[in-house]
């Protein structure tokens, strides 16, 4: 049994019961109900970067909820890890379809977890994922086993569009100063097939709002007569995709990466079954852009979803009315080289050209960040792919995600260091979604993994 093998067994509950009280206080940032939850986890993942042997650990005010900062100078000379997390969680609604409390930890067996997953909002993202980085540099400078210097940047708000940490980055270049960025906020293909992410999709997210007559009419009076903003709403949706499901705002593909033959043979390498996705999710039939296989539309390829769609009367039983107003929330899921801010710029006018007459369209933009790829023969990619060997047994496959983390772009672009994403998460953990758990064997597995990219990025780095 290796050091950190005997470490986890010996202190195995403690982390479990660590992290179950960190996944009780609602840290919900989207809602400000929830601020006081929010800065008491703060407060407490301060503490436990303390407990783990970090120096200089401090709660740093922004303009939004806090970022905790924390670092472990062993010597300059040596390389630095800046390792990048979120304590802030996902809102649970609807809360009527978990099985038990959102905020109150249980563990249970599932088949895919049968030494048991922890179920909570956050327990996967980021809470869990985050809290293996602390216990793995706890058992560091416990055992003796820090090879370089570490800095930890845990904030509140990525759920949000991290609008702060932006600031706080740029602000901050020197203080946050490394060699490499280590992240745990994604996910791996299976418990048998590890994998290290090296690609996140960008984002725009925009809301929508279509305005008609002054007030809402009775719809046998006016019905026919005047323009419906749902029916109109929904039609100008509609034309957004084509019947080959291509998206039709012009200019929309122009900057989009076209991978090579080669690539996309490569791509398709990555073990995969159509069968078991489409019966985790219980439908017949899968759907999307033509040309593309799944794995292709879900991670390479730019997509526009409706988010949300609302407006006139969704209470019991009927009211006959044409509503004055309908709104939509719409994300669009992007991919490198297509700029976030032109993209959301391309929405706008088309979307308000679009507009039929005897209506007003309006696009707010909400936030939203760049997509990132990293290169696989980078010493961190390299580095996180033989601790993944040494843990798994197997070497991990490249693949790219359709998430968002957009402030990893943004990381690059201020701190020039390459990101390397180690998720331990699988996609069936239900992240955002009613009962999302993480698995303990998978939470384990992280904190075990974690040392060993230290370990070999230390020494492929000298
Ligand atoms: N951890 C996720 C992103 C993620 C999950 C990436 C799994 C890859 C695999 C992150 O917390 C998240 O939810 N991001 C948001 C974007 C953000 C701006 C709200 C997203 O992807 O919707
Ligand atoms: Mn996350
Ligand atoms: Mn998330």
């Amino acid at each position: 049994m290796s050091n950190i093998q005997s470490y986890i067994t010996n202190h195995k509950d403690r982390f479990l019961n660590e992290l179950i009280e960190l996944l009780k206080i609602p840290s919900i940032s989207a809602d400000s109900a929830y601020k006081d939850d929010v800065l008491k986890t703060a407060d407490l993942i301060k503490d436990s970067l303390v407990k783990a042997g970090c120096e200089h650990v401090e709660i740093c005010q922004t303009d939004g909820y806090p970022i905790v900062y924390g670092e472990k100078i062993i010597d300059p000379n040596l390389p630095t890890v800046l390792v990048y997390g979120h304590y802030d969680v996902q809102p649970p609604d609807p809360l009527n379809l978990w099985n038990s409390p959102p905020f109150e930890p249980v563990i249970k067996n599932t088949k895919l977890h049968p030494e048991g997953a922890i179920f909570a909002r956050g327990a996967c993202d980021d809470k869990g994922q985050m809290y293996m980085h602390v216990k793995a540099m706890e058992f560091m400078t416990n055992e003796g086993e820090l090879p370089c210097n570490v800095k930890f940047m845990i904030e509140g708000e990525e759920e949000v569009g991290s609008v702060n940490l932006a600031h706080y980055v740029k602000a901050n270049r020197e203080k946050l100063k490394n060699d490499v960025i280590l992240i745990s906020d994604t996910g791996m293909i299976a418990k048998d097939v590890p994998s290290i992410t090296t690609g996140l999709r960008g984002l725009s997210y925009v809301e929508v709002k279509v305005t008609g007559s002054n007030r809402d009419l009775h719809s046998g009076l006016y019905g026919g007569a005047v323009a419906n903003p749902i029916n109109v709403l929904t039609k100008m949706i509609a034309s957004l995709h084509d019947e080959n499901n291509h998206i039709t705002i012009p200019g929309f593909y122009d900057k989009v990466e076209n991978l090579s033959d080669a690539e996309r043979a490569e791509m398709a390498k990555a073990p995969f079954s159509l069968e078991d996705y489409k019966k985790a999710l219980d439908i017949d039939a899968l759907h999307g852009e033509e040309g593309y296989t799944t794995n292709e539309r879900n991670s390479i390829r730019p997509t526009l979803d409706v988010n949300g769609i609302w407006g006139g009367y969704t209470g019991e039983g009927a009211k006959t009315v044409i509503a004055s107003k309908a709104y939509a929330k719409i994300s669009m899921r992007l991919v490198p080289n297509q700029d976030w801010e032109e993209i959301t710029d391309l929405f706008k006018s088309h979307f308000e050209g679009i507009a039929p007459k005897g209506v007003t369209v309006k696009v707010t933009p909400h936030h939203g960040g760049q997509g990132y790829v990293t290169p696989i023969d980078s010493i961190g990619y390299k580095a996180a792919s033989k601790a993944y060997e040494q843990t798994f047994g197997k070497t991990p496959i490249p693949q790219r995600s359709g998430g968002s983390i957009p402030i990893v772009a943004l990381f690059e672009q201020e701190l020039k260091s390459k990101t390397i994403l180690m998720g331990f998460g699988l996609d069936s953990d239900a992240i955002h979604s009613p009962n999302e758990h993480f698995g303990i064997w998978n939470y384990l597995k992280g904190i075990e993994t974690i040392p060993y990219f230290y370990k070999h990025f230390t020494q492929m780095k000298k």
